[in-house]
C-alpha cells in the first residue's frame, strides 16, 4: 500500500518547526506534500493556508498540518472551509482531543508558541488517534453545515 500523504504549509515565521515536522514525518515513512513556503522573506499566512486547504478541498490529501509564528492566522485561515477542522494545539493533549471529539484533519502550531519536541509529540497524538464517533458525530457534522 502506498505510504499516506500528508500536506503541509506554513509562513515565513513557521518554516524551521515546518522543517522539523518534514524531517520527522519522512521518518516515519509518510509521504509529505510541501506547499511553502520556502525560505524567510515576508509572505501572508493565508495564502498557503489557503493552498493546504485546496490540497484537503480536492482530495489530494486527507489530512494537513499549518503552521505560522503563532498559529493563529494560518488556522483561522483553513478554517473558513467547511471541509476543514484545524485545531490550533499546544499540547498532546489538545491532539488528542481533536481527533477524539472534533475529527480534526488539520493540525496547527505556533512556531513562536510551541517548542519542536512539544509540537512532534502533539503531532504523534494528531496522527494516531482515531475519531470516538458517537455523541461527536452529531456536532462534527454540525461545522460542515453553518446556518447561513
Ligand atoms: C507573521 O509576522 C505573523 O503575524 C504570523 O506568522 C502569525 O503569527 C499570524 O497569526
Amino acid at each position: 500500500m502506498a505510504a499516506e500523504k500528508i500536506a503541509i504549509a506554513s509562513d515565513h515565521g513557521g518554516t524551521n518547526l515546518k522543517q522539523a515536522i518534514i524531517d520527522e514525518l519522512s521518518s516515519k515513512g509518510l509521504d509529505v506534500l510541501d506547499l511553502g513556503c520556502d525560505g524567510s522573506a515576508s509572505v501572508d499566512y493565508p495564502d498557503y493556508g489557503y493552498k493546504l486547504a485546496e490540497a484537503i478541498k480536492s482530495g489530494a490529501v486527507a489530512r494537513g498540518v499549518v503552521v505560522c509564528g503563532s498559529g493563529i492566522g494560518i488556522s483561522i485561515a483553513v478554517n473558513r472551509f467547511p471541509e476543514i477542522r484545524c485545531a490550533l494545539v499546544h499540547d498532546r493533549l489538545g491532539a488528542s482531543l481533536s481527533r477524539e471529539h472534533n475529527n480534526a484533519n488539520v493540525i496547527a502550531f505556533g512556531e513562536r508558541t510551541t517548542g519542536v519536541a512539544t509540537a512532534l509529540d502533539a503531532l504523534d497524538a494528531f496522527l494516531n488517534t482515531e475519531f470516538e464517533g458517537g455523541r461527536h458525530e452529531r456536532r462534527v457534522e454540525k461545522l460542515s453545515n453553518p446556518p447561513l
